[in-house]
């Protein structure tokens, strides 16, 4: 199944033959799937919400109250992957050489998303300055400053590439500001390499395993190097104060996992916002009609974001390690086994939606129910910054572009080669040039 760009409101246009499949009909990973998820997910739901991968130790489970369940019991659902096999869940902190001496017992070298309580509270607590309210006062008006400035450089051309020329660029300059990396290092980010990292890499083909691992060393020594600099001259940003705040908690400078928590933070916020951002144009364009009310109504903005980031969740699934044996609805769970929470699942659940295949900005409490940031302890620590990104992005788009529409013969909109994130591979839009008339 392949997204049109006609394909208006039928929920990424799943023929009745696709919709009508059965789980015997897919494979997880696949290209298939990952092209698009939805008919798979709603045949697990159906037959088997709990499923048992048949080559894998790990259960899929795509019922919305199954995965809150997961999320609510971190006892049994670990964060930290790393305890069942360390080559293949290695945070950046584990890949960097000449280890500083540090205290590992206190606090080990896994970011918080590869930690448990207490140890996770601790860390979570503490990099929450990352959306420290005046903090995210103030990167607002500069989202929309940068936000301008890309979009001044392609108006007069009327058209663009969403992702490259607006969506990419965007994220990567807001986290970087935010977060202390240097932005002039922009085109390095961006050389990395993160084909699947943490959740993802036990997924990897061993060409794929070395691939990432090519950049993996090159990324954690540069991030290292950079802590080191925060700490010797601190600034006004979250690495700053992120390493300030444990050295005073701890009474030294634990490197290694300083640069897997850095390291965490300038991904988790990079690419996933960027990807909201070029897919909810995607959608907004394939319904011309939720298009137009955004247009007439401009406080729609909100439901939008929150919607798009239901339909078209731009991280789909993560996971977690059992670590004693449990059951969920009926079905026995192994300790050692991974269960995987399809949030993209969760989002589509029938007894949770109306018409959940349907695209709708109007939706009421999407934003209380829908699973586009996780859940639980784990919910995104930027969740409010990715909202506000994202408003900020669309209305500035919506004011600076007359008559978006999709550029003709130029947009296959595959997804991108990903079992885990959402997006078009690119999206190709024209508008009038030099933007609205006055
Ligand atoms: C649309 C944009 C974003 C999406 C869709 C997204 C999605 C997610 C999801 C699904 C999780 C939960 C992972 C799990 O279940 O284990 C998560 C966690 C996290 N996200 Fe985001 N995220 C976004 C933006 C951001 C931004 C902008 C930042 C930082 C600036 C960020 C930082 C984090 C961190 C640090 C965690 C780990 C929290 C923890 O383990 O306690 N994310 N994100």
């Amino acid at each position: 199944v392949t997204r049109t760009e006609n394909t208006l409101t039928s929920g990424l246009g799943l023929s009745h033959a696709v919709q009508g499949a059965t789980l015997d009909d897919f494979a997880f990973p696949s290209a298939e799937v990952s092209q698009c998820p939805y008919p798979f997910y709603s045949a697990l739901r159906k037959e088997a919400p709990v499923f048992k991968h048949p080559e894998r130790n790990e259960f899929l489970i795509s019922r919305r109250k199954d995965i809150l369940h997961v999320l609510q019991h971190p006892e049994i659902f670990s964060n930290e992957l790393s305890r069942s096999d360390k080559d293949l869940h290695r945070a950046a902190g584990h890949w960097i050489t000449d280890v500083p001496e540090g205290d590992e017992e206190i606090i080990t070298t896994n970011s918080m998303t590869g930690s448990d309580p207490p140890e996770h509270t601790l860390k979570r607590r503490i990099a929450a300055t990352l959306v420290r309210r005046d903090r995210l006062e103030r990167i607002q008006p500069r989202i929309a400053e940068i936000a301008n400035e890309l979009i001044d450089a392609f108006v007069d051309d009327g058209h663009c590439e969403v992702r490259e020329q607006f969506a990419d660029p965007l994220a990567l300059a807001v986290i970087c500001e935010v977060t202390g990396f240097p932005r002039e290092d922009e085109e390095i980010y961006r050389q990395w390499v993160r084909i699947g990292t943490g959740h993802g890499r036990r997924y990897l083909t061993a060409e794929q395993r070395a691939e990432q691992d090519r950049t993996m060393g090159e990324q954690a020594e540069y991030v290292k190097a950079l802590v080191l600099r925060k700490y010797e001259q601190p600034e006004d940003d979250v690495l700053s104060d992120v390493i300030k705040a444990h050295v005073e908690r701890d009474g030294h400078l634990n490197v290694p996992y300083l640069t897997s928590e850095a390291n965490l933070i300038l991904s988790a916020g990079n690419e996933t916002t960027s990807r909201l951002i070029a897919t909810v144009v995607l959608l907004l364009l394939q319904n011309p009609d939720q298009m137009e009310l955004l247009r007439r109504d401009r406080s729609l903005v909100r439901g939008a974001i929150e919607e798009a980031l239901r339909y078209e969740a731009p991280t789909q699934w993560t996971s977690r390690l059992v670590v004693e044996d449990t059951e969920i609805d009926g079905v026995a769970i192994p300790a050692g086994a991974f269960v995987v929470n399809l949030y993209g699942s969760a989002n589509r659940d029938e007894t949770v939606w109306d018409d959940p295949d349907r695209f709708d900005i109007c939706r009421p409490d999407v934003h209380k129910y829908h699973m586009g940031f996780g859940g639980g302890l784990h919910l995104c620590l930027g969740a409010p910054l990715a909202r506000i990104e994202g408003q900020v992005a669309l209305s500035t788009l919506l004011d600076r572009l007359d008559d978006i529409r999709f550029a003709p013969g130029k947009n296959d909109l595959d997804n991108i080669d990903h079992f885990q994130k959402r997006v078009p591979k690119h999206l190709f839009i024209e508008f009038a040039p030099g933007g609205p008339a006055q």
